[in-house]
């Protein structure tokens, strides 16, 4: 149907097509995208994306290669080659410009004379953002290089990474969502946007917030810390974050950092910078409180008079009844204005917020309803507008906190105001604090210990690798991203509200694993508090509320029939304290005494752990698998109805892993029996799922509750399973083989450029209309089924999953195609911010995969378990620096076009100081510590007075 459009194009054509795109889009180089890809089937994919006079729309294209001999290849619409294929154009308003790029991409052409590596360079001129072809790896892990030839940290749409701060720095303010980042050490803390959305809390956002938030608001960050500037002679006002006023800003810049973010702008020659973060404080502080330091300077060459209003949103502190009791909550908090200090409160509790400034205010309101006005917005409240302060004090209703200041800036003067916010419980100690944080020198001195604190925790691990994203990712983002997992597990996010989740067990156990080396006291606590949902039986609650440590089944609870508990919880507590005492050396952990949910008598973790391990040898099934419970680590494989009889192979891929861990410690502990009983679990558990779950050329992943396999061949949905595959290798199943062929049957059928997908095919049972529900699938797979196709973990691009393709490509010594793993999902890389949506900056859980419509657009940033298991993929697999009983393991899997890297690692308070240098192919290395050969891949413990080693290692040769 297209062939009369045929336009062919030489092999010179990168400039052609760009060209092309420019003259039919003007303006096509600043807001459009463009990827290719090639699937399965020597299929290239073509997709472009642009906004154009308001409209988005997308232009899909499928074309098939076709090599005409003589090395050839021609590139054909998929009706050309009989294949008829999906071929869609999406707007939402007829363009004429749309109209010609539809009409003339139908179909490009591309003479080359190499290999399909030439195709894909040639897309390189499309600003192709990733490019991986299905059938050779080593072709891949080639072509990367050539698909990002310029420097990896250039500017991309809204923002860039800047390499000297490690700062992400968002030059627009109207990011595609709100792109965030976390306030405060576990403590005090809070979210804050590009531009000043969010809210804050103290220790639990349920019972502890501060300010508001509102769910699903447009946008979604709303509201936020908001300061309003007016020009005191012309009435004109902004925000200098941008919301929620929205005006234009000669220049806008956010820069998120670790612990804290800056938001600065320009207009009307009044330069303005927040810098927002909390002072470090130990998780538990009296009175804690959020700093926002506003900086203003006129550029102008007048005087400029200038009044600055605040605002800030005050919550009831029991989240829970700020939305939904909104008659009492609203009738029981009133407010207090004495010494340029705002007091909220109820008259039955003793927690007061309080709000302050360095500067005296001359004007104040506590009430929303004044200084907003009951039908007025954000963006206009009537007390900025006429420029009246209300002087209100709140006698209930909505409290809200808000100074006004007056300022005369010279022209080239500066001037500052820093604001207050804090909670406490012992209302005696707010003047204090206030008086404490109004000196400017004492805010610059906090935040320079946030500096320090920041610095101690990252400098733990420091990596200098050929791949500048890489470094950026490990060194900073990566890490940060971890802590705030840590904190926040999976309760607070803008997915998560802060109200009813809690902190996931497993989830908070693998986040121990990315932290353990930075903040090992921590970790301990947060397996203590672990350990202590555990029940007699060994079972663990699945969720825990940290500041009252009351634990609970999840979402389990919604399916009374169903099992409440879950297959892996218990199981993940004994892989997160393996991976402490390995940090550590603490073998004190082991001994702690700890209760359970159904018992007082207290027992030490290594009984604890022993009842973990007998609840899944206890819970066994028919093939003599582990019994799935409500879900094992995907939360949405419901295959159990009632009947305890679904199996999860992949919790016994989980189980078999914690054997060995614990047969290494029980080894180390010189428990010699102990040691033989957990191999020996390994053995039957491994020897069973070889047995029972391969399915030729990959392993299945469950069997339902009829007995049925899931995640096998001939199936029409779900027949072929990321997580065991790439499991089966971690689990060293014994058959290394198979683990390779599983491993390669993943990529195979499951790889995309932008990640592995968690399985395929999808269940289609979304559908609204009756007659397409797939009702079988829903009632056979529950959760995973309610997903559309290619969505979560129906299918989706499960980031969280694909870290363990990454640790499973490297400990089967495939060093290049798990950099490629690695590298497809790492956010940074990507240049179509607005098909990603989310922050690039940190890993999102979740990518739609090529069956959604939205392919490649991320959900629920910043909180998933991909944060602590990607940095342990890219920090102990890939580069191989691993802590074990016996030292400092080195054990590189690198690319094999890297000559090598460098890292600091401190372990046991000794500096690793590492340098790896390839001087030949494969994976064989020699070590020399000091200067000296040493044996095999450890390095062994320095005794007690050395502060620092040096490490050089020989990657491949004799
Ligand atoms: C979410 C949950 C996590 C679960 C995963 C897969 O990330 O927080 O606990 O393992 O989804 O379902």
């Amino acid at each position: 149907m297209f062939r009369d459009e045929v336009e062919v194009w030489s092999p010179k054509d990168s400039e052609k097509i760009t060209g092309f795109l420019r003259r039919v889009s003007p303006g096509f180089a600043e807001n459009a995208q463009a990827r290719a890809w090639v699937e399965p089937g020597d299929r290239i994919l073509l997709q472009i994306a642009f906004v154009k006079e308001g409209v988005a729309a997308r232009v899909l294209e499928t074309f098939v290669v076709k090599d005409d001999g003589g090395n050839i290849i021609r590139v054909e619409p998929p009706e050309a080659a009989g294949k008829p294929e999906e071929s869609r154009l999406e707007s939402d308003s007829p363009n004429p410009c749309l109209k010609t790029l539809e009409d003339r991409l139908r179909i490009l052409n591309w003479h080359h004379s190499n290999s399909l590596a030439a195709v894909a360079k040639r897309l390189v001129g499309l600003e192709v953002f990733s490019i991986l072809p299905s059938q050779e790896v080593d072709w891949a892990s080639s072509v990367f290089n050539q698909v990002f030839p310029e420097s990896p940290l250039t500017l991309r749409p809204y923002g860039y990474f800047d390499k000297e701060t490690g700062e992400y720095v968002i030059t627009r303010p109207d990011t595609p969502t709100p792109w965030i980042n976390y306030l405060g050490q576990g403590g005090y803390g809070g979210i804050i946007s590009n531009t000043a959305g969010g809210f804050s809390f103290d220790r639990d956002p349920r019972n502890r917030r501060v300010t508001r938030y509102r769910y699903n608001a447009i946008p979604l960050d709303q509201p936020g810390h908001y300061i309003y500037l007016r020009d005191e002679e012309t009435g004109e006002f902004w925000s200098p974050t941008w919301q929620p006023v929205k005006k234009s800003l000669e220049w806008y810049e956010c820069r998120h950092g670790a612990g804290y973010t800056r938001i600065s702008s320009r207009r009307n020659g009044v330069e303005a910078s927040v810098l927002f973060f909390v002072p470090p404080n130990p998780p538990y502080v009296e009175c804690p409180v959020e700093l926002h330091v506003l900086r203003l300077k006129n550029t102008s060459a007048s005087v400029k008079s200038l009044s600055i209003w605040s605002y800030e949103e005050l919550s009831y502190w029991d989240a829970i009844v700020d939305t939904t009791n909104l008659d009492w909550g609203q009738q029981i908090v009133s407010s207090s204005y004495r010494n340029g200090v705002i007091v909220t409160g109820v008259q039955f509790r003793p927690t007061r917020t309080f709000f302050a400034s360095s500067l005296a205010p001359d004007g104040y309101d506590t009430s929303r309803e004044v200084f907003v006005g009951s039908y007025d917005d954000l963006s206009r409240p009537q007390a900025v507008v006429s420029g009246k302060p209300g002087y209100s004090i709140a006698s209930r209703g909505n409290n809200i906190a808000s100074l006004r200041h007056f300022l005369e800036l010279k022209p080239g003067e500066e001037k500052t105001i820093v604001y207050v916010l804090g909670v406490t419980d012992k209302p005696s100690l707010i003047p204090e604090t206030v008086e404490h944080y109004r000196v400017v020198e004492n805010v610059e001195k906090a935040f320079q210990e946030l500096g320090e604190n920041w610095g101690e925790y990252l400098g733990k691990l420091t990596v200098e690798t050929p791949d500048e994203e890489m470094n950026a990712m490990i060194n900073l983002w990566n890490a940060v991203q971890c802590r705030a997992n840590l904190y926040w597990s999976r309760f607070v996010s803008l997915y998560d509200t802060g109200l009813g989740r809690g902190m996931g067990t497993r989830d908070s156990a693998q986040d121990t694993l990315g932290t353990v080396h930075n903040d090992p006291q921590h970790a301990r606590r947060v397996l203590k508090m672990l350990w202590k949902l555990q029940f007699k039986d060994g079972h663990t609650w699945h969720q825990v509320f940290p500041l009252t440590g009351e634990g609970g089944p999840g979402h389990a609870a919604e399916s009374p029939e169903k099992p409440q508990w879950f297959s892996d919880d218990h199981l993940w507590l004994i892989l997160a304290t393996c991976s402490y005492l390995r940090e550590t050396g603490d073998f004190t952990l082991l001994d702690e005494k700890l209760p359970y949910q159904d018992s007082d008598v207290e027992e030490t973790v290594s009984e604890h752990v022993e009842r973990a391990v007998g609840f899944t040898c206890r819970k066994r099934g028919f093939h003599g698998l582990p019994l799935i419970g409500f879900a094992d680590w995907d939360d949405t494989m419901n295959l159990d109805h009632g009947s305890e009889k679904a199996e999860s192979v992949w919790t016994g891929m989980l189980f078999c892993r914690v054997m060995l861990d614990l047969a290494e410690l029980c080894k180390k502990l010189g428990r010699v029996e102990k040691m033989m009983e957990f191999e020996k679990l390994h053995r039957e558990m491994a020897e069973t799922i070889n047995r029972v779950s391969w399915d030729g050329e990959w392993y299945a992943r469950a069997y339902d509750d009829e007995g049925r396999p899931v995640g096998v061949k001939g199936e029409k949905y779900h027949w072929i399973s990321l997580i065991p595959q790439a499991w089966s290798a971690i689990a060293e199943l014994g058959e290394e083989e198979r683990s390779r062929k599983a491993l390669e049957s993943a990529r195979r059928f499951l790889n995309t450029p932008l990640g592995l997908r968690l399985m395929r095919d999808p269940f289609n049972s979304s559908k609204t209309d009756e007659d397409s529900v797939d009702v079988e699938s829903l009632r056979r797979f529950g959760g995973t089924a309610t997903y559309p196709p290619g969505l979560k973990e129906n299918g989706g691009i499960f980031n969280h999953a694909n870290t363990w393709a990454i640790v499973a490509a490297a400990k089967l010594g495939l060093g290049d195609l798990a950099y490629q793993f690695y590298r497809q999902i790492m956010p940074l890389r990507r240049r179509d911010m607005d098909a990603l949506k989310t922050e690039p900056y940190v890993y999102s859980q979740n990518l739609a995969a090529p069956e959604h419509p939205e392919y490649g657009c991320a959900r629920n940033s910043w909180l998933t378990g991909t944060a602590s298991w990607v940095y342990v993929a890219a920090t102990q697999w890939i580069l191989g620096i691993r802590p074990t009983f016996e030292g400092l393991k080195i054990s590189p899997c690198i690319p094999g076009s890297w000559s090598g890297f460098n890292a600091r690692r401190v372990f046991r308070g000794v500096t690793y100081n590492i340098f790896v240098k390839r001087v030949g192919k494969g994976s064989k290395l020699s070590l020399k510590v000091n200067g000296k050969n040493v044996p095999g891949e450890v390095v062994p413990l320095p005794t007690e007075d050395v502060a620092s080693v040096e490490v050089e290692v020989a990657l491949g040769g004799q």
